[in-house]
């Protein structure tokens, strides 16, 4: 989960060539009474017209808006004799429900309208950095359910696999914290975890590193997971009391800190997994991996994410403006600010039958859009082979 609403984090916009919309010179405008006030008024007509500056600028990278023409993308790729780790795909929980998991803001199912019990303030206060340090309880009995544990990595996770084993991937940037890109086998190397995951913890006072099963064992036990060093204060709880010392009575939130520790020992700082909360920054390999990547990217595939949660998110915007992207949601997303296009800048997708000249959208479930993708590529027998014979595995790794 992740993080991330964090402007400190957000990469900076690209620098890319500003393609102001108006452009001609001023001699004719006084011709026409209508047409004399320039370039906001023809900046202005053209967003009434829909029309776009990048559609006209651009031109169309594709032959088909389809799948069928992100084949051909595709295979331009595998045929190069260059380097052909030039495909990225990112991804979201969207990628994961077909495991059993659920999303996060999907209208009924997404597990931030299933979070009640909780009685928090706001559903995403759950993985708030702040709330978390006054109420940890939430997220660790949330925790008990998010625990990566049998869930089998979906078709779309092994597609990925297969463009890996191909050569083709450059990287997965994924917002995912259920670890099934790992358990699909996809090399780490070619994976960002750009949101963090439960594999290690780490105290959030004096940053001590914790294992998942320290963790794990706490939550389960139904305890919170509290640092063990014997150097280690929770910042939060002493600063409460250094005030009560001085008179200030009650700390903050009357109806949270549960001064599990109480008796006047100690709190010690509480430990928590290493998925990145709304208000942390995003992992450094985020960032230089964006750095490295983005550039050399010659075919985006975006699937199962809703592109709300920035820095993430505007990674579409960091691939070079001849490269073409593809969409494969159960909905259009991600589609950016026609403003900001109209000012040269790269903002979001653009699905537009005159204005986008190299996205695609493929309305589908993730697998199936994968499935598909693989049919056409002549690759499907090979991804079906391989998502039963690691499913076989699995299984068999469970009934050990
Ligand atoms: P969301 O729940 O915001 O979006 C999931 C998207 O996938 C939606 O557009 C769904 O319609 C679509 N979807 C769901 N199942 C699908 C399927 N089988 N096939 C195709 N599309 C499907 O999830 P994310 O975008 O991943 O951070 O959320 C981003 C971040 O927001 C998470 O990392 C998490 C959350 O707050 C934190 O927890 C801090």
């Amino acid at each position: 989960m992740s993080g991330a609403q964090n402007d400190a984090a957000s990469p900076d916009k690209p620098e890319e060539e500003m393609t102001p919309s108006s452009g001609e010179g001023d001699k004719e405008k006084e011709e026409d009474g209508e047409e004399a006030s320039g370039s906001l008024a023809r900046l202005l007509s053209m967003l009434t017209l829909g029309q776009q500056t990048t559609g006209e600028r651009h031109q169309k990278l594709l032959t088909d808006f389809s799948l069928k023409g992100i084949v051909g993308i595709v295979q331009k790729i595998q045929s190069s004799e260059e380097n052909k780790r030039r495909i990225i795909v990112m991804t979201g929980a969207g990628i994961s429900t077909a495991a059993g998991i659920p999303d996060f803001r999907s209208p009924g199912t997404g597990l931030y309208d299933n979070l009640q019990k909780y009685n928090l303030p706001d559903p995403q206060a759950v993985f708030h950095i702040g709330y978390f340090r006054r109420n940890p309880k939430p997220f660790c009995m949330l925790a008990k359910e998010l625990y990566p544990t049998n869930f089998k990595p979906t078709l779309s996770h092994y597609f990925i696999r297969l463009l890996a084993e191909k050569g083709l991937l450059l990287r997965n940037f994924t917002q995912n914290i259920d670890g099934l890109e790992r358990r699909a086998g996809l090399n780490p190397d070619l994976l960002v975890e750009s949101h963090g995951g439960f594999s290690t913890a780490h105290c959030i006072d004096c940053g001590h590193q914790y294992s998942e099963q320290f963790v794990k064992d706490c939550v389960f036990r139904d305890e919170i997971p509290r640092c063990t060093r014997e150097t280690c204060r929770d910042t939060k709880t002493a600063t409460e009391e250094a005030e009560k010392k001085k008179g200030g009575g009650e700390g903050e939130e009357g109806e949270e800190g549960e001064g599990e520790e109480g008796e006047g020992g100690e709190v010690k700082g509480l430990v928590k997994p290493d998925i990145i909360f709304f208000g942390e920054a995003l992992p450094d390999r985020f960032a230089t991996c964006i750095k490295e990547d983005m550039i050399k990217c010659d075919l985006l595939i975006v699937m199962g994410t809703s592109l709300l949660v920035h820095p993430f998110a505007s990674l579409v915007d960091r691939v070079r403006d001849d490269c073409p992207r593809l969409l494969i949601n159960r909905e259009k997303v991600g589609e950016g600010d026609v403003m900001m296009r109209l000012m040269g800048f790269s903002s979001g997708l653009d699905f537009g039958e005159e204005t986008g000249y190299r996205d695609v959208f493929h309305k589908a479930n993730c697998d199936d859009g994968c499935r598909d993708l693989a049919d056409m590529l002549g690759w499907k027998a090979e991804l079906e082979e391989m998502v039963a014979r690691e499913h076989a595995k699995l299984d068999d790794q469970q009934t050990q």
